[in-house]
């Protein structure tokens, strides 16, 4: 199946959508508060239930990772770390494991630490 491409400006961002840093999908990407507790949301759709392979494009310009927990329809599903891409302009994709119900899935993405999340572009399902 074809891969759908949820934009992180149509999900639910703590945060602003910012458009400063080139490369990113759509018109725009989350650049996350820099605070513990900071998440971006998106309710993917799936047909049917089941595993998925997702992928998260990111932005990652400091010289730390930034790592968030997942959770999917409010099921802890590990911690992303969001290593860094060298530059605010380098996106990168992270895989990310998934079971999905069939229909709307809540994908969160929260930061663990206080420089909060990376600067988030969009999620392929
Ligand atoms: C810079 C950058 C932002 C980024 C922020 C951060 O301000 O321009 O896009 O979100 O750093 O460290 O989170
Ligand atoms: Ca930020």
């Amino acid at each position: 199946t074809p891969s759908t491409r949820y934009e992180a400006e149509n999900a639910t961002c703590q945060g602003t959508v910012d458009s400063d840093h080139a490369g990113y999908s759509g018109t725009g990407f989350c650049n996350t508060d820099n605070a513990i507790g900071a998440s971006l949301q998106w309710t993917v759709n799936a047909t049917t239930a089941g595993p998925a392979n997702l992928s998260i494009d990111y932005a990652n310009g400091t010289t730390a990772a930034r790592p968030m927990t997942v959770t999917v329809n409010g099921v802890a599903a590990g911690t992303q770390q969001f290593a860094p891409t060298g530059a605010w302009t380098t996106w990168q994709t992270a895989p990310v494991a998934a079971t999905l119900q069939s229909g709307p899935n809540t994908i969160t993405l929260t930061a663990t630490t206080a420089t909060g999340g990376p600067n988030l572009d969009y999620l392929d399902r």
